[in-house]
């Protein structure tokens, strides 16, 4: 059967008015990549698949939820959808928007977006404001606008967003056939781990999974609310996907790590670089933020926290790298300019061959 998006595969499974007809660019169905080669270093005797959610239509796992959040806005009559985003979610919703005729207004903290990010949710065609402050402060902006206005809010506060993102659960119990032993994925807004504990949850309580995997929730150091255990008024961090201090459903993040007996974890944005480029050494290229999970997986078994002979692990990459070149190019080793000359591009060629 041709893939038709997640609202038509599991929607049985799915919280979604039965009228609502689906918005959809064909989201999910992303592949669950073996990644032996990495297990062997950071995870010895484990094996690891990536569940790459950077193929999604723009480029994030957002756009699971937010076809469920603006197919049930467009259903409910909503003529405008608006959100806070440290950027895909901006992407995303504009993108879900556009494809329903709906206006859509993105909040995003100044100066602290990648550039993929901002230009998708340009291209799409959604008004851009940048906010003087963080996306804490954006996402409190919102809420009370939402409140006094006839407009959608399509950030993870929004329900329907969790029912359309615990489908990445589904799909990696139905690619493998089982539940994994763990699941590693970064938290920023705490939206992701609690659809995927929801969705892990379900699939075990109709039958689909035979358990159900301990959650490795990974927080960014100067960003680690759930970590510290209070917010964190200035959050920074490389990963500006998940530089957030104040994450809306950071409970129940914290209660979905404990009742799966795992835990959330903090890494540090060196640790987060140093993933961020051994996978794309994998031929993966992640945005920074995609790699914490990884890295929070590497560093638990480093530090003898987490044994992984035997054990099926699952680390999620959940943003394209393409949303954030300036990481890769401000880093850049070295990109040679040469003239036009054969003798010119010979030396180099040499030296190349020489450094393989
Ligand atoms: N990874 C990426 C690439 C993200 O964009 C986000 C969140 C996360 C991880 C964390 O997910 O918030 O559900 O815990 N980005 C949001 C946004 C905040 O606005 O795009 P979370």
């Amino acid at each position: 059967m041709h893939w038709a998006g997640i609202v038509n595969h599991y929607r049985a499974h799915l919280q979604l008015d039965p009228h609502a007809a689906p918005i959809t660019l064909l989201e999910g169905n992303t592949p669950l990549i073996p990644a032996p080669r990495l297990a062997a270093e950071i995870a010895p005797g484990g094996e690891l698949y990536l569940k790459y959610e950077g193929l999604n239509p723009t480029g994030s796992f957002k756009d699971r939820g937010m076809t469920v959040a603006v197919s049930q806005a467009t259903h409910a009559g909503a003529r405008v959808t608006i959100c806070a985003s440290t950027g895909n979610t901006a992407a995303s919703a504009a993108a879900y928007s556009a494809r329903a005729g709906l206006r859509c207004i993105v909040l995003i903290p100044e100066g602290k977006v990648a550039a993929g990010k901002i230009a998708g949710a340009l291209a799409y065609g959604a008004q851009a404001i940048a906010v003087r402050g963080s996306f804490d402060d954006a996402l409190a902006l919102v809420r009370e606008i939402s409140m006094q206005r006839p407009i959608a809010l399509v950030n993870s506060i929004n329900p329907y967003r969790i029912e359309g993102q615990k489908t990445a659960a589904f799909e990696i119990v139905d690619a493998l056939g089982r539940a994994p032993d763990w699941l590693c994925l970064p938290v920023g807004n705490a939206g992701n781990i609690t659809s995927y504990w929801a969705g892990f949850k379900q699939y075990h309580a109709i039958g689909k999974a035979d358990a159900r995997p301990r959650l490795l929730g990974v927080q960014a150091a100067g960003a680690a609310p759930l970590v510290l255990g209070h917010a964190v008024d200035r959050p920074e961090t490389i990963a500006t996907a998940i530089r957030i201090g104040r994450p809306a459903r950071g409970e129940e993040a914290l209660a979905a790590a404990e009742e799966s007996d795992g835990r959330i974890v903090a890494v540090t944005d060196d640790d987060i670089l140093a993933m961020w480029r051994r996978l794309a050494h994998e031929g993966l290229w992640a945005e920074p933020a995609s790699a914490a999970g990884v890295a929070g997986l590497a560093k638990e078994v480093r530090e003898g926290r987490l044994d992984p002979k035997g054990k099926t692990l699952v680390a999620v990459l959940t943003g394209h790298g393409l949303k954030d070149p300036d990481a890769v190019t401000t880093r850049a080793p070295n990109m040679k300019t040469i003239p036009a000359e054969i003798n010119a591009l010979s030396a180099l060629v040499e030296d190349a061959e020489l450094r393989m």
